[in-house]
């Protein structure tokens, strides 16, 4: 979706609707509030008199004031004035937004909601809004006959002040790249594993690397063999849709100054196409949820989309090991032992604990790449949903500067992450009586474990894992979420990378 910003006075707008954030405690109503009430003839005045709306955060109402030339007028509470953060700025612009959408609205005017009397950075709170339009009323629509009520189209940010309108321009398209690349994501991670196999991931993938000036390279079985994927090729041999291995590689834009080489950052997606458990097979219950097993390789593709956006200091590597886990007649079997890349012989105590197989050979590539920093996305265990519920993303790294920055990333982002242990004692629980270790035992701290399994293969690595079976997928609808998958990680790695880079351009002493 498109979502501009332009110079104009949001109370003489012509549009679908309107939307208006509110704050709680600010009263009498000021800025655009007070020019809306007067263009309306005092109707927001009337409906807070009434008690009908307080501008509590999230609550939202609609208004037909026929003073106005816009058809709707949307209020959204913003909540007390001390409790603003960017976060909620983009959540209320998403339940606006998701408003709009849900009346057939078409297009939406609003304003940069906390910027004013709210006391946020303009630019943040712009890039904000811009970002909740689009991911608070995105729907996938791929596969139905006809798609219920009909998407909004454009939205645009409206600023009075001339001089702002220009300096807001770029942040309103950061914010609107991001949440595109999240929405692709989450579009990647609805498509059922039907349509998304392994070769259609990386097809999607090729169109994605060349429309942001990336490289791409797939390996396909033959290359995986030659190299010793053993753990990746062990994984995918139930299916009749061959694994692959996807390597992107995005230069920076301007080879930085001195000679000084550019960091690689390397960024893994589990790629898991379809997850039935294989031979280990899993309960029938949600198993259709599987299909967004490879939200991790969906984060990483989202990523690239935007770089763009970012121009980072850095050459970013994307590795995707891509697979369908499957039970079958060839498939790997409780007790077969797999070779990673690395040389590791892992034996395979549970099939349905393939994403860090998977990892495993991805980190063996990564390491040869000699990476400044790793950081690898997978829905890979159950059990971080058991220990994080649904709102953040389990965060394990011994790394402290990294885990630092990652928490700065996800603070500004909203998408939450929480440290959980990587303790070495975990590996106790890896012996293996056949083979160097193995890939499943105890169910106690099952998301610690598969970090700590993931830790053999990153070793001499900075690295970080993030566990996004958590947050991948949201069980209800939220104001910048409706439910299903989210697109986790897109705006958290966009975040971080520009972050990390634009401090590591400074000029060098
Ligand atoms: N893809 C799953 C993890 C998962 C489970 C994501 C539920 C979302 C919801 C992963 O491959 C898996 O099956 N993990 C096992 C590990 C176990 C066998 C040690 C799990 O969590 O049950
Ligand atoms: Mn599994
Ligand atoms: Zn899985």
């Amino acid at each position: 979706m498109d979502v501009v910003l332009h110079r104009g006075d949001i109370a003489a707008r012509t549009a679908g609707a309107v939307a208006l954030g509110i704050l709680e405690d600010e009263r009498p109503l000021a800025g655009a509030a007070a020019a809306m009430d007067r263009a309306s003839r005092g109707a927001i005045k009337a409906l807070i008199e009434v008690g009908d709306f307080r501008g509590r955060f999230l609550e939202v109402a609609t208004l037909y004031p026929p003073a106005l030339s816009a058809a709707r007028l949307i209020l959204v509470g913003l909540g007390r004035r001390a409790e603003l953060t960017e976060h909620r700025v983009r959540q209320a612009s998403g339940a606006a937004a998701r408003r709009a959408r849900d009346l057939s609205a078409g297009t939406l005017a609003t304003v940069v909601h906390g910027a004013g009397r709210g006391g946020l950075d303009p630019a943040r709170a712009a890039q904000a809004v811009a970002e909740g339009a689009i991911l608070g009323s995105h729907r996938f629509t791929a596969y139905r006959s006809e798609p219920p009520g009909r998407a909004l189209k454009r939205v645009e940010i409206i600023e009075s002040d001339v001089a702002l309108a220009k300096s807001l321009a770029p942040a309103v398209a950061r914010g609107a790249a991001w949440a595109n690349a999240a929405c692709l994501a989450r579009d990647l991670a609805s498509t059922p594993g039907q349509d998304l196999t392994p070769e259609a991931l990386a097809e999607r993938a090729r169109e994605i690397a060349a429309g942001a000036g990336a490289g791409i390279e797939v390996l396909g079985v033959p290359e995986l063999e030659q190299l010793g994927m053993g753990a990746l090729l062990g994984v995918g041999r139930g299916s009749v849709h061959p694994p692959r291995f996807l390597k992107l590689e995005r230069e920076p834009a301007a080879p930085r100054a001195r000679g000084a080489r550019a960091e690689t950052i390397v960024l893994i997606g589990k790629g898991v196409t379809f997850d039935t458990g294989g031979i280990s097979l899993k309960p029938r219950e949600n198993m259709n949820k599987m299909k967004y097993d490879m939200s991790g390789a969906a984060a990483v593709l989202g990523v690239f989309a935007a770089l763009p956006s970012i121009e980072p200091a850095a050459r970013i590597v994307g590795l995707i090991p891509a697979a369908e886990n499957m039970p079958g007649g060839r498939a790997l079997k409780p007790g077969d032992v797999v070779r990673a890349l690395d040389g590791t012989r892992i034996e395979v105590t549970n099939t349905d604990a393939e994403g860090r197989l998977l990892l495993a050979d991805a980190l063996g590539y990564a390491r040869r790449l000699k990476p400044g920093v790793v950081v690898d996305l997978a829905t890979l265990t159950g059990a971080v949903s058991i220990a994080l519920g649904t709102l953040a993303a389990g965060l394990f790294t011994d790394d402290e500067a990294l885990a630092g920055e990652l928490l700065q990333a996800s603070a500004a982002t909203g998408e939450r992450l929480w440290r959980l242990p990587v303790w070495d004692e975990f590996a106790d629980d890896l012996k293996s009586d056949t083979a160097d270790l193995v890939n499943s035992s105890a169910r106690e701290g099952g998301a610690s474990l598969a970090a700590v399994f993931l830790k053999r293969f990153a070793r001499g690595l900075a690295w970080a894992h993030l566990d996004i079976a958590s947050t991948a997928w949201s069980p209800s609808d939220r104001p910048h979420e409706p439910r299903g998958p989210t697109g986790f990680g897109v705006r958290l790695m966009l975040e971080w990378l520009s972050r990390r880079t634009a401090a590591s351009a400074a000029p060098q002493a």
